[in-house]
């Protein structure tokens, strides 16, 4: 993974914005501290300073010169930070632990208005010299004589140093421990996407059966992962009956459509009665008859299963569709001494297609008169959850009860009745297109065949 990209990362940068806010704060706080401290620190000095030229000059008021003199001279003695120098006329000493008065060259900048100054001076320390940093102020005696009294602020000075060390090092280690996170996460979150994206490809490159990875967090990605699989899952199944479609139709088309074209050529090999071209031609209405009614069975089951039948759906009546498909069955059961019975409760209505639910009802009563053999019963019940069709017909084994909801599935058993093995496809689609779960159970004897529908979508009057 190259850095660059990473650095382009929206987590990166978020990361960077986050890192700047953090170190403005960080620089403001140790700053406050530091100018605080810092300044307590030198404002400390400066009173000691004070203070002790107030008492000087006050030993001054009160003995003179020559006090003063001693004073000056029995400080400098016990003092290891006090510096004082008393100097007369011209600049000489008189008394103090300074040598001389620190010039231009000892890196004293000229005394402000109160007298404050900084300079260097050479300190003897251990039998050596070493040059030491001071803080001292001012005071005109008069008559020529002035008094210097300063702190050595050398250790104070190193303190100052290792203070702003501190703050630095907080900074560069603010600084780079934040760079270090940001990348370390964006390169998780990059990661991750770059998975997805690697997935996709291969899902475009025709894998349709491949899943994008989650990592299990349940975080934004994941559910993103998450959705994008149901997309795809749905994806793949209208893609997968897509498939099956056009499959059905080559293998399960070709047959029949061979069949007629081979009729016409014998017809047309020899010559004929017009009586016998009629029949031929009858035969072949009838034919192309039966072929359209599975093209149509088949468009109608592939525009359910992708959701997009013909027409809008509405609430309708179903109590009502359930009961008119009995009744107009009610006739065809009677010719094969069937009892055909509907337990239907009243006033329940479905959101959804009519002509649809209906079809598929018809199939599925059609089906029970088509199986079940003379003296048989048929019932179909509408209760507010289900849609049952049970016919005391052979029934299904369990082991075909997935298959014979495939397109063209017919049972050995059912080869001598007419069908073309659509019309449980149908009612598959149509059920999964009204959010119903379709079962297949056994009647004991017979077949009972029950659309489940989701809780509540089935709106009534109370019971
Ligand atoms: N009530 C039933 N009792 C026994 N077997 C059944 C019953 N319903 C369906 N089957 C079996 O399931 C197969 C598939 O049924 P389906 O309705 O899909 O097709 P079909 O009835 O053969 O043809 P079509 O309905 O397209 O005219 C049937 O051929 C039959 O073998
Ligand atoms: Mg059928």
């Amino acid at each position: 993974m190259q850095l660059p990209r990473l650095l382009l990362t929206t987590t990166f940068r978020l990361a960077l914005i986050y890192l700047g806010l953090f170190l403005i704060l960080v620089l403001f706080l140790l700053g406050f501290v530091y100018w605080t401290t810092s300044g307590v620190a030198d404002r400390q000095i400066d009173d000691t300073i004070e203070a002790e030229i107030t008492g000087l000059a006050e030993q001054y008021r009160l003995r003179g010169l020559g006090g003063l003199s001693d004073v000056v001279a029995e400080r400098s003695r016990n003092q290891r930070y006090s510096l004082y120098l008393l100097t007369g006329p011209g600049g000489f000493a008189l008394a103090g632990n300074l040598n001389a008065w620190p010039d231009a060259q000892s890196g004293a900048a000229k005394p402000d208005a109160a007298g404050w100054f900084d300079f260097s001076y050479r300190r003897p320390v251990a039998g050596d010299f070493e040059t030491h940093r001071a803080r001292a102020r001012h005071l005109l005696l008069g008559n020529d004589f002035d008094l210097l009294v300063g702190r050595d602020v050398e250790e104070r000075h190193r303190i100052d140093q290792v203070l702003r060390a501190s703050i630095a090092w907080a900074v560069a280690l603010t600084l780079g421990l934040g760079l270090l996170g940001g990348i370390v996460f964006s390169r998780n979150v990059l990661r991750r996407i770059e998975a997805i994206t690697r997935a996709s490809r291969d899902i475009m490159a025709g894998d349709l059966r491949r899943r994008l990875p989650r990592s299990g967090s349940d975080d934004e990605i994941d559910r993103l992962a998450g959705s994008l699989n149901d997309m795809l899952e749905e994806i793949e199944r209208l893609v997968t009956s897509m498939r099956e479609v056009t499959d059905n139709i080559a293998h399960d088309l070709r047959s029949p459509l061979t069949r007629l074209r081979n009729r016409i050529e014998v017809t047309l090999l020899k010559e004929a009665s017009p009586a016998e071209y009629r029949a031929a031609l009858d035969e072949t209405v009838a034919e192309v008859a039966g072929l359209l009614d599975t093209f149509n069975g088949l468009l109608a089951i592939a525009r359910a299963e992708a959701g997009r039948p013909e027409g809008t759906p509405e609430p309708f009546d179903l109590s009502a569709a359930v009961n008119d498909m009995v009744e107009l069955y009610a006739p065809v059961a009677e010719e094969k001494a069937l009892s055909l019975t509907g337990d239907v409760v009243a006033g329940l209505t479905l959101m959804g297609f009519r002509q649809l639910m209906s079809q598929a009802l018809g199939n599925l009563i059609d089906n029970a008169i088509k199986y079940t053999p003379e003296g048989g019963t048929i019932s179909v019940t509408l209760n507010r959850g289900e849609l049952i069709v049970a016919d005391s017909g052979p029934g299904i084994p369990e082991a075909d009860r997935d298959r014979v909801l495939d397109r063209f599935v017919r049972l050995e058993a059912s080869r001598n009745s007419p069908g073309s093995g659509l019309g449980l496809s149908l009612v598959r689609a149509v059920a999964r297109l009204h959010g119903a779960e379709l079962i297949l159970e056994d009647n004991n004897p017979g077949l009972r065949v029950i659309l489940r529908f989701a809780p509540d979508s089935l709106d009534g009057a109370p019971r």
